[in-house]
């Protein structure tokens, strides 16, 4: 269900309802602005005094290099009341499957440890395993609002990406569902093999393994609610006035509000300035005028902010407060 919003003098929607939220995803095709706005929002979060981590989840980084910092998985302190946070989704990917391989050392004999790990490595080249990393990561910040941190703010990697990472329960439900039950085929041959062994059947009983991934499968269903749950977390896109963006993005917003998540709105960026003095750029600005139009009839009604095209790339914290202000 859509909200009912009133726009301002300007045509845009009150931003004061994304502001109450916990936890904001920026989202749009690559190159339209997502690390841009997520930065600047992120700093005017900082400076209005919530403690903010601003994380990307976008394989192609440059959060890091707009703050001019190197980022990695562990918060780093940008500003005061501001962290961030890079994550790496292979990386991640690897730890995930390495952490599981750890737990359950130990509690079997090196013959099925073999069979085992032969089962993970193939786990994480399957499909899914980069989102279930992912989404770990993402379950731990979720433990961290309210806590550490009063806001939460994810540049996420392009549409694609994050669609199927949002689409969850339904993705993660399915990648561990299939662990599970490869889990419980492995528990079947052990209890095979037990009938000559005591021990073993006492081990399959209390399977680690199997705990594991049922925890992980809870976790999941932790932040799919979450997600879901409009008061505390708000999905904004990113858009240029460009044929593609505008298309992914309208795609983008109506597959998400079908699984549930809710957009809060849609930031236009890069918009033209009205005076132009060159022949060339006048007729740019009428393409342009064009897909404003497109826009304007898209999502109107869900515009939150129009960032103008700013005469030099964002970098540094100068250019990215410049656009922050516009947050006000
Ligand atoms: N309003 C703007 N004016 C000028 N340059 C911009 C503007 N917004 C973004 N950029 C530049 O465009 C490039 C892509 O922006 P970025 O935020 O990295 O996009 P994304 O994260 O969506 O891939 C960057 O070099 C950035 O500095
Ligand atoms: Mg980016």
């Amino acid at each position: 269900m859509r909200n009912i919003i009133s726009t301002d003098e300007r045509g845009l929607i009150s931003m004061a309802n994304l502001k109450e939220k916990e936890i904001v995803f920026f989202g749009g095709k690559g190159g339209v602005g997502k690390t841009t706005c997520s930065s600047a929002y992120s700093l005017y979060l900082s400076r209005k005094g919530y403690k903010t981590l601003v994380l990307s989840t976008d394989p192609a980084h440059s959060l890091g290099q707009i703050f001019q910092v190197d980022l990695g998985a562990e918060p780093r302190m940008l500003e005061k009341n501001l962290y961030g946070i890079e994550i790496d989704p292979e990386k991640e990917s690897r730890k995930y499957i390495n952490s599981i391989k750890e737990q359950m050392k130990g509690s079997f004999s090196p013959i099925i440890i073999s069979q085992i790990q032969q089962q993970l490595d193939a786990a994480y080249h399957s499909p899914g395993a980069e989102e279930a990393a992912i989404f770990d990561k993402f379950i731990e910040v979720i433990d961290m609002v309210g806590g550490e941190y009063e806001r939460v703010v994810f540049d996420t990697a392009p549409t694609g990406h994050t669609l199927r990472l949002l689409s969850l329960p339904e993705l993660m439900g399915g990648w561990l569902q299939g662990m599970i039950q490869r889990r419980k085929n492995i528990n079947d041959m052990m209890k095979m093999a037990s009938v000559a062994d005591k021990s073993l059947a006492e081990r399959v009983k209390e399977d680690p393994v199997l705990d594991i991934l049922n925890r992980r499968k809870e976790s999941f269903e932790k932040a799919r609610t979450f997600i879901i749950d409009d008061k505390r977390a708000g999905f904004v896109f990113v858009v240029n006035a460009q044929r593609l963006p505008i298309l992914e993005t309208d795609k983008a917003i109506n597959y998400l509000e079908r699984n549930g998540v809710h957009v809060e709105g849609v930031i236009v960026n890069r918009v033209m300035p009205e005076n132009i003095d060159s022949d060339f750029w006048r007729k740019r600005k009428e393409v342009e005028d064009k897909y404003m139009e497109e826009i304007q009839e898209r999502f109107g009604d869900r515009i939150l902010y129009r960032i103008p095209l700013m005469e030099h790339d964002i970098s540094g914290y100068e250019s990215i407060d410049s656009v922050a202000r516009i947050f006000e």
